[in-house]
């Protein structure tokens, strides 16, 4: 992305310059839907994410200009502060998470752009928040670990963006590392890095853009959420994590056949997400590419958080004979992820943009991924 934009909006605007900050947006290969069910979770940064320019401004008011949408604007930080525009609401929830966890922090300037695509599954709210977070982090001296970074925008989310999400969109912003994936825990919070490199092996990773806009706020993603709670509850557990198909098929009785149905995605993707990681070390590409498919259309049947144009693009890429597609990230929109092998990856683009096109009107955008480091001053 060129900064010089944000360089140019800032002085424009606040007269000096300030310093610089990143954070990326993040891909997932599998485990999706389950980090709010304290389950695992694979995804690492990309190289697409948010960049802001900050300087302290010596007085308590934050003053944001957002370049992409040519928008300002301007609040306090207290509570009863906050800015009507969402795209503020989600510094402005930085700030007070920051301030509720004792954090002393004063008002400040900057201009920001980014480059992940908005609404495509590829968390630009999170890349948004982890580089408010650990900027005044850093411009504060505050002195919070990395951890606490993620979960001041987890709770942003929570507490200003209406979205009960999971951690695992700011965890990757933050913890991202170039050519590693993360395999994270979210009951333990343990996390180990994944050298992935699929070129070397073959493979091309790739993203298709339904351009269907996906909106998680106030949507059915809290609805699914509520699913899992109540079928943990009934198994007496606090998360789904560690249930089995016995243990759900035993109270099919007393929960409702769409809460069986989003319990039942939940517990295959569990041990989706483990048979990943062990064919990965076997370099078996063929089974990760199984399981993708696999958790595409237990999004679809039984989570139902798929779209038609979704369904249709990981069907064309199985007409394709790619070895993996599904959608990624939330649901409802977005893209898919598509593990292909790098001598059909011509042929499947033009293929697939050409069907799209043919049945939506527009073609799917096309994102190569390239795995990179998480958030940091630049
Ligand atoms: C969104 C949420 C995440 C996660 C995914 C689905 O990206 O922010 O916490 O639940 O959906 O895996």
């Amino acid at each position: 992305m060129d900064v010089r934009v944000i360089n140019d909006k800032f002085k424009e605007h606040f007269g000096v310059a300030g310093e610089m900050f990143a954070s990326p947006g993040r891909i997932n290969l599998i485990g999706e839907h389950t980090d709010y069910n304290g389950g695992f979770v694979f995804p690492g940064a990309i190289d697409k994410g948010m960049v802001a320019e900050i300087a302290l401004n010596g007085s308590d008011k934050v003053r944001a200009y957002s370049v992409d949408l040519n928008d300002y604007a301007e609040f306090g930080l207290n509570e009863e502060d906050v800015p009507t525009q969402s795209w503020a609401r989600y510094i402005f929830g930085v700030c007070r998470e920051i301030i509720k966890r004792g954090g002393k922090i004063a008002g400040f300037d900057t201009a920001f752009a980014g480059d992940v695509p908005l609404g495509a599954g590829m968390s630009s709210s999170a890349a948004l928040e982890s580089t408010f977070a650990n900027a005044l982090n850093e411009l504060f001296s505050l002195g919070i670990d990395r951890f606490e970074l993620a979960r001041i925008g987890q709770s942003t989310e929570h507490n200003y963006c209406g979205v009960k999400c999971g951690i695992m969109d700011q965890f990757a912003s933050v913890f991202g590392k170039a050519g590693h994936l993360m395999r994270l825990d979210c009951r333990s919070m343990e996390f180990e890095y994944f050298p992935f490199d699929p070129e070397q092996h073959g493979y091309k990773l790739v993203l298709l853009d339904s351009v269907v806009k996906h909106e998680l706020v106030g949507s059915p993603y809290n609805d699914r959420r509520a699913s899992c709670e109540r079928v943990a509850a009934i198994l007496g557990q606090e998360f789904l994590r560690g249930a089995t198909m016995e243990m759900l098929d035993g109270v099919k009785d007393k929960i409702s056949e769409e809460d069986y149905k989003r319990a039942r995605y939940v517990i295959g993707e569990e041990q989706r997400v483990l048979d990943v990681c062990e064919a990965l070390k076997r370099n078996d590409y063929v089974t990760v590419g199984k399981r993708m498919y696999e958790t595409h259309w237990g999004m679809s049947h039984d989570y139902e958080v798929s779209c038609e144009e979704l369904d249709f693009l990981a069907t064309v890429a199985q007409e394709c004979g790619v070895t993996g597609s599904r959608i990624m990230g939330g649901g409802f929109g977005g893209c898919t992820i598509n593990l292909v092998r790098s001598e059909l990856y011509d042929s499947f683009i033009t293929t697939a943009k050409a069907k799209f096109l043919q049945k939506y009107g527009h073609e799917p955008k096309v994102y190569n991924v390239v795995i990179s480091d998480g958030a940091r001053r630049i």
